[in-house]
C-alpha cells in the first residue's frame, strides 16, 4: 500500500465504517434524536457558553457533535473527508431541523472551501491520528480563527498509541517515527462488526501538538490529562464510573486523553 495514497485509502476506510456507526450502542443515535448531548463534558466545559458564536468542526465524522453543539445555539460547520458521513450529517441536519452547515473535504483543503472566520475551532477524539503533517493542522486552525478566538482540542492521549491493541506490549514509537500502515477487524464502536479495513496513521508527540499550534499564532491556555477515556473504544477496559474507562490491568496508571485549549493572538 503506497502512503501518499493515504487519504484515498482513510476515506475508504470511514465511509465503510458510517453505517455501522450510526446502528451502534456506541454513538446511540436514537437517544441523540430524542435530545441527548453527545459532547463530552470536558469539552463542553472548555467550549464555554456557545450560544449565538461560530464553531468550526474538524474532523467531525457524521455530525452528532455538531448538531449537539447547534442544539445548544452555536453556528456550526462540520468538514470531513468521508462522503458518506458527510451525506448522513446533512440527513440529520434537516431531521432535526436545525442549521448547521457540512463540508466533505480534506482538513488541508478547508480553506479552499470555505471562506469564512469562526469564533471557535474544535476538535475531538481520534483525529490528529489521520493526519500526517501537525504544522499544516495548525495553519488550518490558526487560519480560520478570528483574533482572540480559541481551539478546544480535545484527544486520546499518545501513550495510548504506543501499546498493541490488548494493551499487554509497548508496540509503537512514541513520536513520529514513520507512518503506520494496518489491517483493522471490527471497529472501535463496535468490536465485533464484519468489517476489516485498512489504515494509514501516524502517532503525534505531545511536543509535536504544543509546537505547531505555538509556531502557527496559537497562546495555550489551557492543557490538562486524564487517567481514563470517556469512550469505551479500546480492549480489555474497566468502567470504573459511569462513562469514565480505564484499562483493566493498567488501573490508573497510564494518561488517556488530554485537552487543550489555545488562544489566536
Ligand atoms: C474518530 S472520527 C472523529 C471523532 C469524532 N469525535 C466522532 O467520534 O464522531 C475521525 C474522523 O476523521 C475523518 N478524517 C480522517 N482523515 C481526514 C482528513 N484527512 N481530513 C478530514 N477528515 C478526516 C474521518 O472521516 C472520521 O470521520
Amino acid at each position: 500500500m503506497s502512503i501518499d495514497n493515504y487519504k484515498n485509502v482513510n476515506k475508504q476506510t470511514w465511509n465503510n465504517k458510517v453505517d455501522i456507526h450510526v446502528a451502534s450502542d456506541f454513538y446511540n443515535v436514537s437517544d441523540f434524536l430524542l435530545g441527548k448531548n453527545s459532547v463530552p463534558k470536558i469539552d463542553l466545559e472548555l467550549l464555554g457558553d456557545i450560544k449565538g458564536k461560530s464553531i468550526l468542526h474538524l474532523q467531525c465524522h457524521f455530525g452528532q457533535d455538531t448538531l449537539s453543539l447547534a442544539r445548544l445555539g452555536a453556528k456550526c460547520t462540520g468538514v470531513d473527508l468521508s462522503d458518506k458521513a458527510i451525506e448522513k450529517a446533512k440527513q440529520l441536519n434537516e431531521e432535526l431541523n436545525l442549521d448547521a452547515k457540512f463540508i466533505c473535504c480534506d482538513v488541508y483543503e478547508t480553506p479552499n472551501h470555505l471562506d469564512e472566520k469562526f469564533d471557535i475551532v474544535y476538535t475531538s477524539y481520534g483525529t490528529i491520528g489521520w493526519l500526517p503533517d501537525l504544522d499544516k493542522w495548525a495553519k488550518v486552525i490558526s487560519h480560520f480563527l478570528k483574533p482572540n478566538g480559541k481551539l478546544v482540542f480535545v484527544e486520546f492521549h499518545p501513550v495510548v498509541w504506543m501499546f498493541d491493541d490488548d494493551f499487554t506490549k509497548i508496540q509503537y514509537h512514541y513520536h513520529n517515527e514513520k507512518p503506520i500502515v494496518e489491517e483493522y477487524t471490527g471497529t472501535y464502536a463496535d468490536q465485533n462488526a464484519d468489517i476489516k479495513t485498512d489504515y494509514i496513521g501516524w502517532n503525534h508527540s505531545l511536543s509535536e501538538v504544543f509546537q505547531s499550534l505555538m509556531n502557527n499564532g496559537l497562546q495555550i491556555e489551557h492543557f490538562g490529562e486524564y487517567d481514563y477515556s470517556n469512550y469505551n473504544c479500546f480492549n480489555e477496559t474497566i468502567e470504573f464510573e459511569t462513562n469514565k474507562f480505564r484499562i483493566k490491568h493498567l488501573e490508573n496508571k497510564i494518561p488517556m486523553m488530554y485537552s487543550l485549549m489555545g488562544r489566536k493572538i
